[in-house]
């Protein structure tokens, strides 16, 4: 049997170029900083993403299963809702919790139009052929970007679902949330609306263990963002000479994740002519998972010009999803 790959339409904001300047760019300012810190967008090279991808199926990690059971409930309230033809999904990487979503849309009738957009292209085409395939009437445009800049390029054809799920958002820090937040609200026509999946504040002990797992998948994902830097920037990170840190900032409520030196060691990055001292149980910041209270994303969600029309938890209170229109 010969079996054809659907086609897709793919809109590239970030080519190869493009993105090795910006990791150049990143690692630079990061690894020259103090205290040191990497941005999470160079986790997802295809490794990482399948990696995190294992993460969503571990026990300790309850959010993408809790947003699922969620959207099983209320994504035909949402396509009812916002009569959607155009669903746009923010960080898709493998779009499966977003598959509701779709089947919601295309029971109700409007789904016309899929545009998954994320940094790492491997995922993001296989999502998108995958998901034309599941629903060979409607067009899909897959678009390679970053959405802290590339949110004002995005298709804005037909009435439009812009979605962020997984509590990614949660992966900026506030300045950097609060302009996403402010592009997405200035991208929004009126009619158009936005689903967004925030992680909620909760017991310690469960955040803590959902960041730092028993099967050491976790430490994997974080440690892989040093194979990145090694094999696009000739770089010679000893990963094991990292251990993973999951700390829990009480004050600002997020998780940060963070490679410990093991002991004190000079790393080389050869494509940037940089040498890089860590002292011993020097730490190196590579991810901020905030976690929400809905009075104060309620807040940050006008601030930007959103007006809230729905919130929902789960019955246990751990994650929320909210939908709103431009104010
Ligand atoms: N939405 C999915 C995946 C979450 S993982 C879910 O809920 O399970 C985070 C996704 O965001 C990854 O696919 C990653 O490649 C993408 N991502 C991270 N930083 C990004 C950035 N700055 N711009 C675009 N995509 C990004
Ligand atoms: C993608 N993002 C919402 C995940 C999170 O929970 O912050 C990434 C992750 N980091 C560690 N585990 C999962």
């Amino acid at each position: 049997m010969i079996v054809t790959a659907p086609r897709i339409r793919v809109e590239r904001h970030l080519g190869p170029a493009q993105l090795t300047r910006a990791l150049h760019d990143d690692v630079t300012a990061g690894l020259t900083a103090s205290p040191k810190t990497l941005p999470p967008k160079w986790f997802y090279d295809e490794r990482g993403s399948q990696l995190f991808e294992e993460i969503t199926r571990l026990p300790e990690y309850y959010p993408t299963r809790t947003e699922r059971a969620m959207l099983l409930d209320v994504a035909p309230a949402v396509a009812l809702r916002t009569g959607a033809d155009t669903l746009v999904e923010i960080g898709s990487g493998t779009s499966e919790k977003t598959r509701l979503l779709l089947a919601a849309l295309s029971a109700e009738g409007t789904l016309r139009r899929f545009v998954p957009f994320d940094v790492d292209e491997a995922t993001l085409l296989a999502a998108g052929q995958a998901v034309a395939a599941e629903h060979p009437g409607i067009e899909v445009t897959a678009v390679v970007g970053d959405f802290e800049h590339h949110v004002p390029l995005l298709p804005r054809t037909g009435r439009r679902l812009l979605v962020f799920l997984g509590s990614t958002i949660g992966n900026l820090e506030p300045p950097a949330r609060a302009a996403f937040l402010r592009a997405v609200a200035g991208s929004l026509a009126t009619g158009d609306a936005f689903l967004l999946g925030t992680d909620l504040v909760k017991d310690v002990g469960r955040l803590q263990a959902a960041y730092d797992d028993a099967a050491g998948v976790t430490a994997a994902f974080n440690r892989n963002v040093l194979e990145v830097i090694n094999r696009s920037l000739d770089a010679d990170f000893e990963a094991q000479a990292f251990d993973h840190v999951a700390y829990w900032d009480a004050q600002r409520e997020w998780i940060e994740m963070r490679l410990r030196s093991t002991r004190a060691q000079t790393v080389e990055l050869r494509e940037l002519g940089l040498e890089v001292a860590f002292a011993a149980g020097e730490d190196l910041r590579t991810e901020v998972s905030a976690k929400f209270r809905a009075e104060r994303l309620a807040v940050e969600l006008a601030d930007a010009g959103l007006r809230l029309l729905q919130w929902w938890t789960d019955p246990a209170g751990d994650f929320g999803l909210s939908l709103s229109t431009p104010a």
